[in-house]
């Protein structure tokens, strides 16, 4: 789903408007959001070559280095302008030292998603790469309880978006799970996320995150700072998030009331097992306030808890233009200091270089189109739907997700109930809603003729999405 979002920071940015002068312009011959079709990494030597520029100059390309000195090289070489159009999720690049755009804006809550295709983002389907594997929504494949089979969705997912990302159809870093745990059954968002109970949702979160982020036989690295990363993974929306406009309440200015018991153990919990278990390398904070405080501007819940007590190595990144038209003129005035934004960067390049943005990722290079829907990947959807469905009463329960994802193929209730019998298929309601009852007879008509009757019921999108309690 859509995600106007502020990943987490220790910048305050004070309100100022500035022109937007002098941005360098991005690389030539880019596909759109990607680094090239012809290159899939930085520190290419040919790829410099062909920028007429010296690789061997630039000590953040030298990989015997350790990762902070590398980052620390390429962060000293930027200009304050620089730096700041750095900080949005459409990271310019500095051309001029070789780095390239980066956008950090892909989804893949239950598949890679198009959130490119809508919003200019970095994941998107188009003729080349029609759709990927559609999971089902996650309060679907939760219902299974079965932990080694979320990871290894994980597993699926990071897969197609390799193979994505060597096609320029993605970037490599993911806004995905959503894990905020659901008080209130009539948020729009319940679907995307593992549910109500605390220590399920944050063990869903961490089986994913790892899935999603593991390189094999990395798992253990100690040093949390150069560990490998498949693709880099964000638990959001941190925390106690669970209403989008409902009677005039909305989520942008919500005030939640949280008693510091409910807090800890009930909002906060999922977050501390997908970053302490799950060693999730983001976490983006949420629209709401807690108590009277904006949670994205609260220095205790994110800089003193998340960082201080999860030692989170994460990102400093705003989804949106907020830092990047007024950080500058904020560091003039005194507001914040550039180390902040130093910092803040650091933490950013550290992420993409355990991708292997920087260097390539040899294991992944040779993924492409044909790693993408493969029998093996559409058959464990399948079987996650089939473990996830609840069965209460004989009334069977759908989940589908039509914006999200775009699937390889479908199979309707009607396709697979007709390959095992006589099916006689009435509409029943034209829609969701129901707003014309005119079908209804004829539906009735048929059951009473038929040996058993199979009533296909739920909510979809039309009633049920962000934005839309
Ligand atoms: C990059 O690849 C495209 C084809 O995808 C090709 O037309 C172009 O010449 C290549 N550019 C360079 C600099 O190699
Ligand atoms: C969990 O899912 C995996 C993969 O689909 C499956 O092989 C396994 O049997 C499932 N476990 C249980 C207990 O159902
Ligand atoms: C990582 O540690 C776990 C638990 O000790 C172990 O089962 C696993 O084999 C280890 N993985 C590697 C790649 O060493
Ligand atoms: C209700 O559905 C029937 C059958 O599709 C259609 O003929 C009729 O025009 C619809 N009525 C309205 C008010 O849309």
């Amino acid at each position: 789903m859509a995600n106007f979002c502020v990943v987490i920071s220790t910048i305050m940015v004070a309100l100022f408007l500035t022109s937007n002068d002098a941005l360098p312009t991005a690389d030539m011959n880019d596909t759109p959001y990607a680094l090239t079709r012809n290159y899939t990494y930085v520190c290419d030597p040919s790829r410099f070559n062909d920028l007429g520029m010296d690789m061997s100059s630039f000590a953040y390309c030298d990989s015997s280095l350790p990762y902070g000195t590398r980052v620390k090289d390429l962060i000293d070489r930027m200009t304050l302008e620089e730096k700041v159009q750095q900080i949005g999720d459409t990271a310019t690049g500095v051309p001029r030292i070789g780095l390239p755009k980066y956008e950090w804006w892909s989804e893949a809550l239950h598949g890679v998603s198009n959130v490119g295709q809508w919003n200019s983002k970095a994941s998107f389907f188009d003729d080349e790469i029609p759709g990927a594997t559609s999971f089902p929504t996650p309060i679907c494949t939760v219902a299974s309880f079965n932990q080694s089979m979320w990871k290894m969705i994980g597993q699926a997912v990071s897969t197609e978006a390799r193979a994505m990302y060597n096609l320029g159809h993605a970037g490599l870093t993911f806004w995905s799970p959503n894990i905020n745990v659901v008080r209130d059954p009539r948020w729009g968002r319940a679907l995307e996320t593992p549910g109500e109970d605390p220590y399920v949702v944050g063990t869903y979160a961490s089986s994913y995150v790892r899935g999603l982020q593991d390189v094999d036989g990395t798992e253990n690295t100690t040093d949390l700072n150069s560990r490998p990363l498949k693709v880099a993974a964000c638990c959001k929306h941190y925390a106690a998030y669970d209403v989008d406009a409902w009677l005039g309440i909305e989520r942008y200015n919500f005030d939640a009331q949280v008693t510091e018991q409910d807090m800890a153990e009930t909002f906060v919990k999922p977050f501390a097992m997908c970053v302490k278990q799950g060693d999730v390398s983001s976490v983006m904070c949420s629209y709401n306030k807690i108590n009277g405080i904006p949670v994205c501007a609260d220095r205790r819940l994110l800089k003193d808890v998340i960082r201080g007590q999860w030692d989170l190595h994460g990102l400093d990144l705003d989804c949106g233009n907020y830092y990047t038209n007024f950080a500058n003129k904020a560091v003039v005035q005194g507001k914040i200091k550039e180390g902040d934004i130093d910092s803040a960067l650091q933490n950013l390049y550290v992420v993409l270089m355990r991708l292997g943005y920087f260097d390539g990722s040899p294991q992944y290079e040779t993924l492409t189109k044909d790693d993408i829907c493969t029998d093996e990947h559409i058959e464990l959807a399948t079987e996650a739907a089939r473990e996830g469905i609840v069965l209460l009463e004989r009334r069977q329960h759908f989940t589908f997700d039509l914006r999200q994802c775009i699937p390889c193929k479908y199979t309707t209730p009607l396709d697979g109930f007709s390959a095992s019998g006589n099916v006689q298929y009435e509409m029943g309601c034209d829609s969701v809603a129901c707003n014309n009852d005119s079908l209804i007879l004829p539906a009735t008509q048929a059951a009473k003729q038929a040996d058993a009757t199979i009533v296909v019921v739920g909510l979809d999108l039309s009633c049920e999405a962000e934005s839309l309690d």
